[in-house]
């Protein structure tokens, strides 16, 4: 299975996510800069996963105002993919990681889908979009909360999208 994963390199820390997570996944995955990507470049990849940190009260970071429109006609028809974000949940409790829920929410209308739903449990906040049938619609990684719990995340989470090709 090859794995595209797809974030700014300009940005601080969602670089640094992306870059752990493509460690974890080994050669069959590469990082692209989602910020001069093409749309075909898809197409390449068997598992497409996005990752952006969650801004502005539950909003995508401003750069992400320039990526949208190359991305609105990319054929992600059945395409599997995987979403991450970072957020704050003792600075933003009643948005945490909304920027999961934003970004699915475009690429499923593209037909994309969406894999890699994981469990709220060790996180404390009011309120996120980012929940569907009582599960995070992605990974949530929060660097400011709880840096030390980014291994494991990262390492389960990986571990569960690598048996998607089992
Ligand atoms: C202006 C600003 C707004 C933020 N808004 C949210 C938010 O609504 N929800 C959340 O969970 N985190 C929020 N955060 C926290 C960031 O997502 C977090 O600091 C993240 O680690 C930043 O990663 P980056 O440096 O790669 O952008 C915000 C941070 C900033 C600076």
């Amino acid at each position: 299975m090859k794995v595209g994963i797809f974030y700014s390199f300009n940005t601080g820390k969602t670089r640094s996510v992306g870059e752990r997570i493509q460690k974890a996944f080994g050669e069959q995955a590469e990082s692209i800069d989602i910020e001069i990507v093409d749309a075909n470049k898809f197409s390449e990849y068997d598992l497409i996963i996005f990752g952006a940190s969650t801004w502005y009260d539950g909003g995508l970071p401003e750069y992400w105002n320039d990526i949208l429109p190359d991305l609105e006609n990319a054929n992600l028809k059945d395409k599997p993919i995987a979403i991450f974000t970072l957020g704050n949940q003792q600075g933003y409790p009643d948005h945490f990681g909304d920027a999961i829920f934003v970004l699915a929410e475009i690429f499923e209308a593209q037909g994309a889908k969406l894999h890699g739903f994981t469990s709220t449990e060790g996180y404390t906040f009011n309120a996120s979009k980012s929940i569907r049938d009582g599960k995070f619609m992605g990974l949530l990684i929060d660097e400011e909360s709880q840096p030390e719990l980014t291994k494991d995340r990262i390492n389960n989470w990986v571990e569960d999208l690598k048996s998607l090709c089992n």
